[in-house]
This record gives C-alpha cells, sequence and structure tokens, in this order.
C-alpha cells in the first residue's frame, strides 16, 4: 500500500449504522496494548502510518469506529457487542451507539499528540498492562494529563492478563487501585482483558455504556471543529483535473455542518509578504464520517471533511490545531495570552520525579491549547498569573485551559496547566 493510501483516513467495513455520538479516547504508557485494545473493539488497526508501522508504535492520534449493541435475552457482559447480532445466541440486538475512538500515543516524546487527542475525548481508558510495575512513566503523566483537562469519565483496562498467573494479575490489580486512589480515577472500574486474545472485550464494552455518556450537545450553536489530522488523499502523479482538496479530520463540539456551506480556519495559513496567519475561507465538498458519505456532521465523533483547499496545505497534517467553524464566528486568533497558572508539585513523565520549578521569565514552554500545540516564551510572571508571547498563533476560546510543558532533562514534561484569561 502506498504511504497516501496508509494516511488516508481510514473507512471501517461495514459502515456504521450513523454517525458516532461520542469520542472516547485511549491513554497509557508505551506498549501496554492501547491500539491493540481499539482494534479489539472495533477491528481496526489505528496505527498504519507507514512511520508507525515501521517503529512499531504509535505516532499519530490514530481513530476508528464502533457501533455498541445490546442483546435482551443474553446475560450480561455477553450481551454488549458490536454485532446487530447477537454472538452468543444470534438474535438480533438492539443498538445503542456508535462511538469514535481517538487512539493516543503513548511515547514520552509524543505528549503534544496525546494532549491533542485527550482534548477531543469524552470520556478515557486508561490501558495498564498487567505485566508490568504499576505505574510506568506515561501511565501517570497521560492520567495527570487527563485529570489536568477536567476528564471525569474514566475506563482502566488491566490489559495483557494472558501473560500473567491469577495471583500476578491480584497483585497488579490492588498496584493499580493503589496507584489511582486520590485521582479522578479513583472510581473508575477496572477491567482485565487481554486484547490480543479478545478476552473480556464485552465486560470492556459494558462499563464504557455505564461510564462514559454522551454529553449534551447545542446543536443550534454556531458550529465548531478542532482538527485533529489534516491530509492529501491524492496518489502521487494524479492528474491536476482529477485531484481532490485538502482534507480536515476532526471533531465538532457544537452546532452542526452541511456539504455546500463555507467555513472559515484559524489561524488560516502564512501569508508570505507579512509572515502573518490569516485565515482561510473554503467550502465543505464532502463529509465523511464512520457510516460514510454524509450531508451533514454534528458533535461528537470523528468527522473528515472534504473541501476545495490545495491538498498540500493539509498534506502530513499541517492544518492540526486550526478550529473550523462559519465565517466570522471563530474565536480570534491569538500571539500573546495571559495564564492563570497551576503547577504540579512534580513532574511525572520520566522515571524518576521531577519538583517543578516556578515558571521564570524569559523561559521558553511549550502550550496545548485545544488540539494545538505551540512553543511559547514567558513575557511577564506576576504570581501566578503568566503572560506568554505564542510562537505560532492560536484561535482559542476564553475560559479554556491550556496544557503547560517545560524541558527537562532533553524531555517536554507536563508541569501544570493554564486557564486562559
Ligand atoms: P503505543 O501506541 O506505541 O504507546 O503502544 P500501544 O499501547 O498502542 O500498544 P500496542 O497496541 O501497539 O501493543 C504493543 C504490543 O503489545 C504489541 O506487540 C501487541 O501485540 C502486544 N499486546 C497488546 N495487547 C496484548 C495482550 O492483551 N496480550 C499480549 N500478550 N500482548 C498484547
Ligand atoms: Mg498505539
Amino acid at each position: 500500500m502506498s504511504e497516501q493510501e496508509l494516511m488516508a483516513p481510514s473507512i471501517p467495513r461495514p459502515l456504521l449504522p450513523r454517525q458516532p455520538e461520542v469520542n472516547i479516547g485511549s491513554a497509557g504508557h508505551v506498549d501496554h496494548g492501547k491500539t491493540t485494545t481499539v482494534q479489539a473493539i472495533t477491528g481496526v488497526w489505528a496505527s498504519a502510518h507507514s512511520e508507525e508501522l515501521k517503529r512499531g508504535i504509535t505516532i499519530k492520534v490514530g481513530y476508528a469506529d464502533a457501533a455498541f449493541y445490546k442483546c435482551s435475552h443474553t446475560p450480561i457482559p455477553a450481551a454488549y457487542s458490536t454485532s446487530p447480532k447477537c454472538p452468543v445466541c444470534g438474535r438480533d440486538t438492539k443498538l445503542l451507539r456508535a462511538v469514535s475512538f481517538v487512539d493516543c500515543p503513548g511515547h514520552e516524546s509524543l505528549m503534544t499528540n496525546m494532549l491533542a487527542g485527550a482534548f477531543l475525548m469524552d470520556g478515557a481508558l486508561l490501558v495498564i498492562a498487567a505485566n508490568e510495575p504499576v505505574p510506568k512513566p506515561q501511565t501517570r503523566e497521560h492520567l495527570q494529563a487527563l485529570q489536568m483537562l477536567g476528564m471525569k469519565r474514566i475506563v482502566i483496562a488491566q490489559n495483557k492478563v494472558d501473560l500473567v498467573n491469577d495471583s500476578e494479575a491480584t497483585k497488579n490489580h490492588a498496584g493499580i487501585e493503589k496507584f489511582v486512589e486520590g485521582t479522578v480515577a479513583e472510581d473508575a472500574p477496572i477491567v482485565p482483558i487481554s486484547a490480543q486474545q479478545r478476552l473480556n472485550i464485552d465486560a470492556l464494552i459494558e462499563a464504557l455504556e455505564e461510564v462514559v455518556p454522551t454529553p449534551k450537545r447545542d446543536l443550534g450553536a454556531n458550529p465548531l471543529m478542532y482538527v485533529v489530522r489534516s491530509f492529501d488523499v491524492n496518489r502521487p502523479g494524479a492528474e491536476i483535473s482529477a485531484l481532490s482538496g485538502g482534507v480536515l479530520g476532526g471533531s465538532l463540539t457544537r452546532g452542526e455542518l452541511h456539504v455546500g456551506e463555507e467555513i472559515e480556519l484559524r489561524p488560516g495559513m502564512v501569508d508570505e509578504r507579512s509572515g502573518k496567519y490569516l485565515p482561510v475561507v473554503t467550502k465543505v465538498a464532502s463529509l465523511q464520517t464512520g457510516a460514510g458519505p454524509a450531508e451533514k456532521v454534528g458533535p461528537g465523533g470523528l468527522v473528515a471533511i472534504g473541501t476545495h483547499l490545495d491538498p498540500t496545505f493539509t498534506r502530513g497534517d499541517q492544518m492540526v490545531g486550526s478550529v473550523i467553524g462559519r465565517p466570522g464566528t471563530l474565536p480570534e486568533t491569538l500571539e500573546h495570552v495571559t495564564l492563570d497558572v497551576t503547577l504540579l508539585e512534580t513532574a511525572v513523565g520520566s522515571a524518576e520525579l521531577v519538583k517543578v520549578e516556578k515558571v521564570k521569565l524569559g523561559e521558553m514552554i511549550r502550550l496545548n491549547l485545544g488540539t494545538a500545540s505551540t512553543l511559547a516564551v514567558v513575557t511577564s510572571v506576576r504570581g501566578e498569573v503568566v503572560e506568554v508571547d505564542l510562537k505560532k498563533p492560536v484561535a482559542i476560546e476564553m475560559g479554556m485551559r491550556a496544557a503547560i510543558s517545560r524541558r527537562i532533562a532533553e524531555r517536554w514534561r507536563l508541569i501544570g496547566s493554564g486557564l486562559l484569561k
């Protein structure tokens, strides 16, 4: 398969009965089985970019969809499945809802991608391997990030139980319980699974159904979409007349978008003369969800918008971090922001816990805002109130929370968060 094909939005087979209405994201340490778990649920391997296949790790935010069904004759948890026919008794099942999975990378160097994915999650699936000591650094750092972003709906998958005996599994389970004590995941169910052997996936679906409700959405509001992937879906060497416009992948947080309507993207593209980012206006040429092509899309679930943009602008995720809406309705593009900062006591992303020092004037930090990530220079510090110049402007809504990272021992580590003032 060519790289272009691998990068194209994956279209699950069979198509979903309706557009996904909720985003559930995976989180957890590298190699603990996030992508395998998403595959066990959806049937889709969400990590198929050529570089990912080569390195065997997830790099970009992946996505896959499934529809959840329940049989009214089979006892739970076996009643839960992703099939319109009960896998146990063969009778017709009831459609509960369609769900999008946002599959995040676990490697310590990819926190920015994880944070972009985490911003779109309505619920999180924290995957922890049963055959490793608890917690590993990114188990801790991802839970920290989820907590910081206000995530309350968490299910823990204790994965790879096929690799441990009963007493090791029990010990590991107790380790997980101790680790989540006092955190936002304190009451999260811990479901033992083997993603590879597809063991107990029905119980995992049951837990997700119970813990992650579909949030109330404002369909009448002006639409707002956050871009988490962007693509050029054309084959190399394709005729110009046959070229498709740039494709933008992400999720709406409110409102609806229709085929044919005008949309604006912010911060947009760099104007070569002024060096400034200028908003771009284009039209929705097509809409695609896990349920296939659509005339309109609403909030929740991952959608792909086909546009009339030159595909070179959307190639290779260049538009990640942009917001999309009707012209004139988007939040302002800012180059300078003021944050009310809350720092963690310790940075938790490495094996050693490092005490977090105060933010300093002139320091370079990294901010994750929505699905955007940018470096920023601190220009003022007054107590907890910190002002920064953004290296890349971001279109942001006031009242949003930014994740703040600092370079510690050659790696970006999460050190706190800041409320935009
Ligand atoms: P990153 O996205 O790179 O952080 O990794 P990941 O958490 O997505 O892990 P992935 O699903 O890629 O799995 C990592 C390795 O663990 C692969 O070789 C999987 O086959 C293996 N694996 C995943 N789940 C299980 C399981 O339940 N049992 C066993 N034995 N192996 C598993
Ligand atoms: Mg993965």
